[in-house]
């Protein structure tokens, strides 16, 4: 049995393989067809942190597959009331098939996988994102922007940042991460990352200039400077990252037919500016939409290779 807690985990023919079975979801729903590959599972959905895409993405997939998704909300199960995560995830395991969880720290989410007899997924973390990696990557092959991209992600070295590391390392692009001096990245993540970039040939570039890690991409991304749990720094951060908000002034060094992603929820004026996300080289609502077709291919390949 597998559990999807980080990229890591993954071969890059796996993460293919998911992202081939979305794009024929994808497909079959747009021909009004739906597969009921996961008739009468349950899919259990733990969240301690808010959400939109990931919690309806989730629920309408296991929907359309034929499965229930149940939303379990921290301050409604005994989880917030002090019940050990190792209760829960034997408990709920024993009930569903597959259990989604959004949690704080990474380390939560693997004590969890640890006792659970079904796999777990991981809908976000402190440090990592991997559900929309796999979303931005599909989106990216619509685009004809997944051959030997460079990526130039801009802003704080967050769970995203991680799971952009995690991603082209697996599967051999260039990114560059530009962040500020005491935002950059976990070295421990980036170190974890250059092995597997060693074996696939990609090559990570941190560094601090925005301008030079956008200078000539193919596909520009940032992300909050507030994440969700840092609402208390919200202030400093927004001084830390000025001159880090993507505008027209700094997509124009990109490649003129790049992309311009965002995992959502956007802060029009701080990382972005309302003119790049309505602009045309921006594929944020359909990166938004494609959460839904991977959480489908991703449910479908853990039950396959259960
Ligand atoms: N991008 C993303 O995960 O959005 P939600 O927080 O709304 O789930
Ligand atoms: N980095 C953001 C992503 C939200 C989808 C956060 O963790 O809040």
């Amino acid at each position: 049995m597998r559990h999807f807690l980080t990229l890591a985990d993954f071969s890059k023919e796996e993460i293919l393989e998911i992202l081939q079975i979305a794009k024929k979801l994808k497909k079959e729903l747009k021909d009004g067809q739906y597969s009921n590959l996961l008739e009468n599972k349950t899919l259990g959905m733990i969240f301690e942190k808010s959400s939109t895409r990931t919690r309806v993405s989730f629920e309408v997939g296991i929907h359309q597959l034929g499965g229930k998704g149940i939303f379990l909300s921290n301050n409604d199960i005994q989880l917030s009331r002090g019940e050990p995560l190792k209760d829960t995830a034997r408990v709920l395991s024993s009930m569903v098939d597959m259990i989604m969880m959004r949690t704080f720290k990474h380390s939560s989410l693997e004590e969890f996988a640890q006792y659970s007899s079904v796999p777990v997924i991981n809908g976000l973390t402190d440090d990592f994102h991997p559900m929309q990696l796999l979303a931005d990557f599909f989106t990216m092959q619509e685009c004809h922007k997944d051959k030997n991209p460079i990526v130039a992600y801009i802003g704080d070295g967050n769970n995203m940042a991680h799971s952009w590391l995690m991603l082209a390392a697996k599967l051999g692009f260039e990114l560059r991460i530009a962040s500020p001096k005491n935002y950059q990245v976990s070295p421990k993540i980036l170190q974890q990352a250059q092995a597997f970039a060693k074996i696939s040939g990609s090559k990570l570039l941190i560094m601090q200039d925005p301008k030079e890690a956008i200078l000539n991409a193919d596909v520009v991304t940032t992300d909050t400077w507030t994440s969700m749990g840092q609402e208390k720094d919200k202030e400093m951060r927004k001084k830390a990252f000025k001159g880090y908000c993507v505008d027209k002034a700094l997509l124009s060094l990109a490649k003129q037919d790049s992309i311009f992603l965002h995992c959502l929820p956007a802060y029009r004026g701080e990382e972005v500016t309302q003119e790049v996300l309505e602009g045309t080289q921006s594929k944020v609502f359909l990166e938004a939409e494609n959460r839904l077709h991977i959480q489908k291919g991703v449910m479908v390949w853990l039950h396959q290779n259960r």
